[in-house]
């Protein structure tokens, strides 16, 4: 089993001031960690839960693959992170199941994470992000 634990829950929202607010509000939930990722276009904030996190992620400019799917789908779950020992060997594990990737090898993700985007086509419709710590 290469999954080890689930890593975050990543919700597409428009305004990530009045996200945190309504799931501190809601929850007394507080923010993690908090970073801009200049390289997917995306600002995200992350709420720990025992050892895993809601990750609420909002576009930090239009061309932004977040920004296309909140225009398309609106707000709501946009991916599911997974996390794994290695993320190499579980995105050649996922390939060989029959999966599309869309990073091709691992990558570097925020909070000094290693990272490997899997499309939802060929996931059961989910995208999916290997998540590595
Ligand atoms: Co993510």
């Amino acid at each position: 089993m290469l999954l080890t634990e689930i890593d975050h829950v990543a919700i597409a929202v428009r305004d990530l001031e009045a996200a945190i607010d309504y799931y501190h509000r809601a929850f007394g939930a507080t923010v993690d960690h908090r970073e801009v990722v200049e390289s997917d276009g995306v600002e995200e904030a992350l709420l720990k839960v025992a050892d895993s996190y809601v990750q609420l992620l909002t576009p930090t400019r239009d061309d932004s693959p977040v920004a296309k799917a909140i225009e398309k789908r609106g707000e709501g779950l946009h991916h599911i992170g997974y996390r794994v020992a290695d993320c190499g060997e579980a995105l050649a594990s996922m390939i060989a199941a029959g999966a599309t990737p869309i990073d091709h090898a691992p990558r570097p993700g925020s909070r000094g994470t290693t990272v490997a985007f899997v499309h939802p086509k060929g996931s059961f419709g989910t995208l999916i992000e290997l998540v590595e710590e």
